[in-house]
């Protein structure tokens, strides 16, 4: 058994938990992971308040989170690119949580973690780098370009505005004011996200905006569609039905360990900072998705696992 933390129910954070579960031996094509790090996302507290049974069906109860580093312990059939004792990260399997000390990856969605790059930078490739550098693939926007980004503070929003800038594009990066540093720090205009933000945009481009990418979706997401030039690409991962309606897209994810690896060596030479800014440990695991469920956190949050006590895997035992 490994200590887990959870929901019991689809509900609010009172749903919440800590519990026992048993990990199966791994599938064909999985390997388990002793975790390190767990990387804390918006889709965490949607899953537990019940919008996302369509797409992610759970049984309770359930455990949170879907992406992780960790050294594998375990290693299924037909797996041939990972061995025990590797330091590795990826998505969750289906039916397997990322907040917890042991869990199940599917070996196609994982990757194996740099030496340089941390256990919490690993961590957070999966979903908000990885959605970050295939938004601005699907984007496809030359150098010069400019951006328009709603959301620009957050977990997505940051690496977005960093591997736009490496790409010559010029960004605007509508944020609030706790946030203005982090998006100057990356090269981009900061734009206040108070009442006047449209008009600014407006400003900054007369002619519209080469593309949006829209973190926020509601009425912002509807006044940055009409604030491109005709024909201008517009992706929201808050909406992608308005998106849709209004022209665009959502975003399509390429969670491949191709893609993953791709993405850790740009952390790696440090192209990329995932920005990880807040660290708990895993007792306060409620106290990190509360932060991200405040829908005003800054950069990356991410739950730390303490392995102090447990003998390394990849080293021989006595
Ligand atoms: N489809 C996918 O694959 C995918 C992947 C990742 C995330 N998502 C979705 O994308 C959204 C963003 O994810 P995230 O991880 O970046 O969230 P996050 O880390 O919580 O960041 C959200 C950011 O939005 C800002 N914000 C809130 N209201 C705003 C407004 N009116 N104008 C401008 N900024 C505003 C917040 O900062 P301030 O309050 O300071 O402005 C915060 O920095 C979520 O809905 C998430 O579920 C989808």
């Amino acid at each position: 058994m490994v200590l887990a933390y959870g929901f019991t129910e689809y509900g609010g954070p009172q749903t919440q938990s800590f519990f026992d579960v048993s990990l199966p031996p791994p599938g064909a094509g999985q390997i388990v992971v002793s975790v390190r790090a767990a990387g804390v996302n918006p889709a965490d507290w949607k899953v537990r308040a019940g919008t996302r049974k369509d797409t992610v069906p759970v049984t309770l109860p359930a455990v949170l989170g879907r992406e992780v580093s960790g050294v594998v312990t375990s290693v299924g059939p037909r797996v041939t690119e990972f061995d025990v004792g590797d330091e590795v990260f990826g998505s969750t399997a289906t039916g397997f949580g990322g907040y917890t000390e042991a869990t199940v990856l599917n070996a196609s969605q994982s990757a194996h973690k740099p030496a340089a790059v941390s256990w919490a930078d690993a961590a957070v490739i999966p979903v908000a780098c990885g959605t970050a550098f295939d938004a601005l693939h699907d984007l496809d926007l030359a150098a010069g370009a400019t951006l328009l980004v709603l959301g620009a503070g957050g977990g997505v929003g940051t690496s977005t505005l960093t591997l736009a800038r490496a790409r010559g594009i010029t960004v605007l990066g509508v944020a609030s004011a706790a946030k203005q540093d982090a998006v100057e720090e990356t090269g981009s205009l900061w734009v206040d996200s108070g009442d006047l933000w449209a008009d600014a945009v407006a400003a900054l481009a007369p002619s519209g905006v080469d593309g949006v990418f829209d973190l926020v979706g509601g009425e912002p997401l509807q006044r940055a569609a009409s604030l491109r030039r005709p024909g201008a690409p517009l992706i929201s991962i808050a909406d992608s039905v308005a998106a849709t309606e209004l022209g665009g897209s959502g975003v399509e994810r390429r969670r491949t360990t191709a893609v993953f690896t791709a993405v850790a060596e740009l952390v790696a030479d440090g192209s990329l900072d995932p920005a990880v800014r807040q660290r708990f440990p895993f007792e306060q695991a409620g106290s990190a998705l509360a932060a991200v469920e405040s829908g005003h956190s800054a950069g990356k949050v991410v739950i730390e696992f303490d392995h102090a006590s447990e003998a390394d895997p990849s080293e021989p035992g006595d």
